[in-house]
């Protein structure tokens, strides 16, 4: 099959990844885009790829099949639903938005396309929470009652260190999508969310609590409501270990998600110990290209194993009920968010 003629708009910390691994998957013709000169420069000689300094240029200069968009979340609804318009389908980075303007546009302009159209919360595609979700679902534990998750690591080690100092990014102000509720939550919520469905409600409690140069919210606390199940997440992004459990209990046993020891395992009431299903190593890019394969098939007409725009709009809700919680000191209802 010929090569996907593929766009990436923004080329800091995860367009360049997404460069590359979608250069691994060997199905794809990439061209970058970014508007700092100097990281071009650097994409076009470490990659060998055709570069353009304006999106919309890139757009009337060439006919692409998919574009992804990897700039920060104020820009991904206008930019998707132009490249829609155009007839490209889209990948777009988490999160959707940060804030709901313009989202029943991009729906429309999706459904109008008939174009695919993906949002790139990557934990769709590990296979460690494929396999438990699928338990999950089975139903053999029957109904889910609680999940709790914890998680932390230390945010400004993960990015790559010729990229901007973290503090000069999106992530320094939430309405570029920053802040720890935006930037990493959104990535536990959006998955939980697929296994016991929208969020319903949520208290949050959020502070800056450590991380040098920004005053956005780097730990956080929810306790949500999905229905009849009772959720809660604590999240920082200053501890040294990069630690992250997720826990899933019904009236007959457990599952448990370990991300960092690669397992998940059961634990069925009147059994002694954990039933451990390890998942092999894999580097950082591996689920990166396991996305890209998969917005490839996608595009290719098989079905879409990666986030809808509907759930990631849901998902949107979740982060702007928190925020509004966290102000507001209060439990906010994700329905009724507006901003
Ligand atoms: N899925 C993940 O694991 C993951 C990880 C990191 C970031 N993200 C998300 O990806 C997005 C980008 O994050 P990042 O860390 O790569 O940010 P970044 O600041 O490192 O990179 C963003 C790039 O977009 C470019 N840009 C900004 N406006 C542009 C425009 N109008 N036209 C062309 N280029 C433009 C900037 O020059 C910059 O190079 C955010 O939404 C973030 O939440 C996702």
């Amino acid at each position: 099959m010929a090569l996907h003629s593929l766009l990436i708009i923004g080329c800091g910390s995860i367009g360049e990844r997404h460069l590359r691994c979608f250069q691994r998957t060997g199905r794809a013709q990439v061209s970058a885009c970014d508007a700092n000169p100097a990281l071009l420069e650097t994409m076009a000689k470490t990659y060998q790829v055709p570069t353009f300094d304006h999106w919309e240029k890139a757009l009337a200069a060439q006919r692409f099949d998919a574009v992804v968009i990897c700039t920060p979340a104020h820009f991904h609804i206008p930019m998707a639903v132009r490249v829609l318009q155009q007839g490209c389908h889209v990948l777009i980075e988490k999160p959707l938005s940060q804030s709901m303007a313009g989202v029943d546009d991009l729906l429309k302009a999706h459904a109008l396309s008939g174009k695919q159209a993906s949002v790139a919360y990557v934990l769709h595609v590990y296979p460690l929470l494929i396999q438990a979700r699928e338990f999950l679902r089975s139903g053999e534990f029957g109904p889910i009652r609680h999940v709790t998750s914890t998680s932390g690591q230390y945010f400004p080690g993960g990015r790559p260190a010729h990229t901007v100092h973290y503090s000069q990014t999106y992530y320094r102000d939430r309405k570029m999508g920053g802040g720890a509720i935006q930037d990493a939550l959104t990535h536990t919520a959006n998955w939980v969310e697929s296994v016991v469905g929208p969020t319903d409600s949520v208290l949050c409690d959020c502070a800056h609590q450590v991380l040098p140069g920004v005053t956005v919210e780097d730990t956080v606390n929810v306790s949500a409501r999905h229905g009849d199940i009772l959720v809660n997440y604590t999240l920082n992004q200053f501890q040294a270990p990069n630690e992250s459990t997720l826990q899933f209990n019904t009236a007959a046993g457990s599952v448990k998600i370990e991300f960092h020891h690669r397992r998940w395992g059961t634990f069925k009431l009147g059994d002694a110990a954990w039933n451990w299903r390890d998942v092999p190593p894999a580097d950082r890019d591996a689920p990166f290209i396991a996305q890209a394969e998969a917005f490839l098939d996608q595009i290719e007409g098989k079905p879409s194993r990666l986030c809808s725009l509907e759930a990631a709009a849901r998902t949107l809700r979740f982060n702007l009920a928190a925020l509004a919680s966290a102000d507001a000191g209060a439990r906010v209802h994700c329905d009724r968010v507006i901003a």
